[in-house]
């Protein structure tokens, strides 16, 4: 329920308010954004209380931060708006139109001064989740309007106290760090022309010591696959009656944004989520949210074969059709080609750009083996890496206009990036994977994307990172247009473009180029925070991660695999029959566990010893649950104390029972606990003692993981 009136506006959805109320000069100001607030007597109360003390050395009015601030306005952080007209930055500005609907609300702000009209646009959605818009419009007669940045910020109360974001690099992606916010500004901004393995991701302000299950939470998020920067900001004078400030928006280049009059730039989404059930209540928000979006999958998510830890660049139809072989008789329902099957992909220093299938290396085309793929019951995909080029290609050599302008010695993996702004270039694009997923039949496609842009500049010098990744937008939209049952993986070097732009138009991020469990188990912990399992690829790699040179066991990669999209990126002409067998029954459990997998909650247990791990999925009706329990290192405690099993309901009855599909995981001690003997036909729990108190779990050996599952007894 949304109220508002001519001072107010209140939007009220998913247990979360967001209440606006006019500053002194006019303008939307956010009194709340939080719980949801219980009626007029809270937003009267609020009300009320909305005005800060008048501060020594300071404006002789009380401050206040609206939706817009700027210094104009006597906010004194990063302002929500920077423009210029000429050599005259932005002016004053009134509030000239107030829309309120039930769960949105849109505030149409003039510069008159300048002659530029913003507009802010908000919508709960029914998760609970904040998306923010705004819009800088030229409304002069004739001249260029310069916008350097319009950002999307919110309050934060003083109880938030600490903020945690992430950064990350090349097959070690979402690595989370932590600080107390203080005074001044903490910005993560990207300059990488996607949002790259360091990407700030998602930064969530909490209470002390917010934890996975405890404590409350003010997220946001940039939904936007480039440059893009997220601010965490406090002075010492407060944002009105609040504390700090968090947001943030597209990160423009000097002169990248230029209107002319009637033009107008639009702001990446921002996502704002508010939770009090610490990191977990935070992720079930947004994964409600996710789970929204139209292009999210709707069908059952296929088993991946994935050739590139397979073959790499040795592609042989004889050999690629053994493995689709023994893909099916596994169980796979996708086989993937990746690189390599182009024209002069022969290694990674040339053929990007040429999207025709190479003569020399399939004499006659991709047809057969696609055709064969489809023989076999699986769903066929192809590797694409649209928009780059390498020097080496027939493209590069036809068209050198067509390079986004990356300086000579800038070349990454060989490589520069295309300008796809330039519409020939688009429609090259466009028209070359259009005739090759027509002509191989090709269900599914990866679209990687392999180095950051430096100089990524038009044909004027202009720059060109705004353009770009809009025209990618564009092409992906419109390839789905023509062929609606086609799915995308969103890659970039594994996870460095894994954002919520790019996934409302991609069915799945390949969330890093390591396979090794070790790793994977807490880079997909952390992306998990803010995309839902279904959308994550999670491949079983070989005994040998190509990544690490560490080896692990079968039944750790499998339980690490599992919790996600499935797949496997492993040369099984070299597997043995137990490997092969353990592969297969994983993949069935796969798809038996799979309606649960990929729609229910991910819950993250707190309290587990510093080298082990306690995560599952539970059924939003809290019936069915399946938890992982792993441990990556070796800690100094001796054994496991009982471990509670979050998320489940403390009124009902459980069987809680083991899982043996994944294989034994090997342990660091003499017996299991007692309970355990009878841990394979299942114990009947109350859910109070499951999820309060918990159980004593194996003290498993480092590099080893295990099964649990929870159903509710009727
Ligand atoms: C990138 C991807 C890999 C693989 C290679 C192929 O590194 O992240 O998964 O597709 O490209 O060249």
């Amino acid at each position: 329920m949304a109220s508002s009136s001519t001072e107010w506006v209140h939007l009220r959805g998913g247990g979360v308010s967001l209440l606006l109320a006019p500053d002194r000069w006019g303008l939307p100001a956010v009194a709340h954004w939080g719980a949801a607030l219980d009626g007029d007597a809270d937003v009267q109360g609020l009300l009320t209380t909305g005005t800060p003390a008048v501060l020594n050395s300071s404006l002789d009015a009380p401050r206040s931060f609206s939706i817009a601030a700027s210094r104009q306005h006597g906010w004194s952080g990063t302002a929500a708006v920077e423009l210029q007209v000429g050599r005259a930055s932005g002016g004053p500005l009134t509030l000239v139109e107030t829309t309120a609907e039930p769960t949105s609300a849109r505030f149409v702000l003039s510069d008159r001064e300048r002659q530029a009209e913003i507009t802010y646009e908000y919508r709960l959605d029914a998760a609970g989740v904040l998306h923010a818009t705004a819009v800088i419009r030229n409304a002069t007669a004739g001249q260029e309007l310069t916008v350097s940045a319009l950002r999307l910020l919110l309050p934060l109360p003083a109880r938030a106290t600490e903020v945690l974001d992430f950064t990350g690099r090349w097959s070690g992606e979402r690595h989370p760090q932590r600080r107390r916010i203080g005074d001044g500004t903490w910005t993560r901004s990207s300059r990488r022309g996607r949002p790259g393995h360091d990407s700030a991701f998602l930064t969530l302000a909490g209470t002390p010591g917010f934890s996975f299950r405890s404590g409350e939470i003010w997220a946001a998020h940039i939904a936007w696959s480039g440059n893009q920067e997220q601010i965490v900001e406090r002075l010492p004078e407060g944002a009105g009656v609040h504390s700090a400030v968090i947001g943030g928006g597209e990160l423009l280049d000097l002169g990248e944004i230029l209107l002319g009059p009637g033009e107008a730039y639009q702001s990446p989404e921002v996502l704002f989520a508010w939770g009090d059930r610490g990191i977990d209540g935070v992720t079930d928000r947004i994964h409600r949210s996710v789970r929204a979006l139209p292009a999210h999958p709707s069908t059952p998510r296929p088993l991946v074969l994935n050739t590139w830890e397979a073959v790499y660049f040795e592609h042989d139809l004889e050999r690629l059709t053994e493995l689709a072989k023994r893909a099916a008789d596994i169980g796979v329902e996708r086989f993937v080609l990746d690189d390599g099957w182009f024209r002069g992909r022969r290694d990674d220093t040339a053929g990007l750009g040429d999207w025709s299938v190479d003569e020399t290396v399939w004499p006659h085309g991709l047809r057969g083996l696609s055709d064969r793929v489809h023989e076999l019951g699986m769903q066929f995909g192809l590797w694409f890496e649209p928009e780059m080029v390498n020097p080496d290609s027939d493209l590069a050599r036809a068209h050198p206009e067509w390079l986004l302008g990356e300086l000579p010695d800038l070349r990454w993996r060989h490589q520069f990036a295309l300008d796809l702004s330039q519409p020939a270039v688009a429609t090259y694009l466009l028209d070359r994977i259009d005739a090759v997923v027509t002509d191989c039949a090709v269900d599914f496609i990866k679209w990687d994307h392999n180095r950051d842009l430096h100089a990524a500049r038009g044909a004027a010098g202009a720059p060109r990172v705004h353009e770009h990744t809009l025209a990618v937008y564009r092409l992906l939209d419109q390839l789905r247009a023509r062929h609606p049952a086609l799915e995308i993986e969103s890659c970039a070097s594994g996870g460095a473009r894994a954002d919520l732009g790019i996934m409302s138009r991609t069915h799945r991020v390949w969330v890093s180029d390591t396979n090794d469990p070790i790793e994977r188990q807490l880079i997909q912990r952390w992306t998990q925070t803010l995309l839902p399992p279904e959308l994550l690829g999670t491949h079983v790699g070989p005994m040998r991660a190509h990544t690490t040179q560490r080896s692990t066991a079968l039944s750790f990669r499998l339980v690490t695999a599992l919790f996600g999209h499935a797949g496997i990126e492993w040369d099984l002409t070299s597997c043995g029959p137990a490997e092969l067998d353990g592969l297969a029954r994983w993949a069935r459990l796969y798809k038996e566990l799979r309606p649960l997998l990929h729609s229910g909650r991910t819950v993250r247990a707190d309290h587990v010893d510093a080298g082990a791990l306690l995560h599952g999925v539970v059924s939003d009706d809290a019936a069915h649950a399946v938890f992982a329990w792993v441990r990556l290192h070796t800690s100094p405690a001796a054994h496991t104390a009982r471990s509670a099993l979050p998320g489940l309901d403390p009124d009902r009855h459980y069987l809680l029972r083991t899982r043996p599909e994944t294989g034994p995981a090997a342990r660091h001690q003499v017996a299991d606990p007692g309970w355990f003997s009878r841990a394979e036909r299942g114990i009947v729990l109350s859910g109070r003692v499951l999820t309060r108190e918990g159980v004593p779990l194996p003290l498993l050996n480092p590099g080893q993981a295990m099964l649990l599952e929870l159903i509710a007894a009727r």
